[in-house]
């Protein structure tokens, strides 16, 4: 038997001030596109923003549903919001604001295990990470550098050979 320990590097940072100008700014984006999002039955609200190779920067929210499943979290919304509109632009960076909840105990809301798929098939296609700095109303800022960081093992296109 072998063993593998797989880690990764987290950033905390206490104030958004520690943060570089467009990684602030882009935070700005994310907590300016929270307060849109379409959160009635959870009223959990997400915002997030992506910053595109070219500069331009792309938002998204959580948009919900009276039939839940078929509503889509921020991040998902964001990067195929990217995508539609800059097709084949790479993505250097997404920037997540959630709601705050007393009981996460100060630490922001991470990204659904869905929403790191679809994030990693972007790494994947453009061969290069995608950083996330994840926020809530209050707290510390986690920046990772790579999306595949907090998706250890992901499936991905190679899997699939060519069936
Ligand atoms: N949600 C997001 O938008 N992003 C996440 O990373 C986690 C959850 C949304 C989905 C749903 O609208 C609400 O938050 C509660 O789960």
């Amino acid at each position: 038997m072998k063993k593998k320990k797989i880690g990764f590097e987290l950033l905390i940072f206490d104030d958004a001030s520690e943060l570089s100008q467009n990684e602030q700014k882009l935070l700005r984006h994310a907590a300016a596109a929270r307060q849109d999002a379409y959160a009635p039955y959870s009223k959990f609200k997400v915002g997030a923003a992506v910053l595109l190779e070219n500069g331009e920067v792309v938002i998204g929210n959580n948009q919900e549903n009276a039939s839940y499943p078929s509503g889509l979290c921020a991040e998902r919304v964001a990067i195929f919001h990217a995508g539609a509109k800059y097709p084949g632009m790479p993505v250097k960076a997404i920037a997540i604001s959630a709601s705050s909840s007393k009981e996460a105990d100060g630490e922001p809301a991470a990204p659904c295990g869905n929403c790191r798929q679809s994030i990693i098939e972007y790494e994947q296609k453009q061969k290069s990470p995608i950083s996330l700095l994840l926020s809530s109303e209050t707290g510390p800022i986690y920046k990772c550098n790579s999306t595949a960081d907090i998706l250890p093992l992901a499936f991905n296109s190679s899997f699939l050979g060519d069936s």
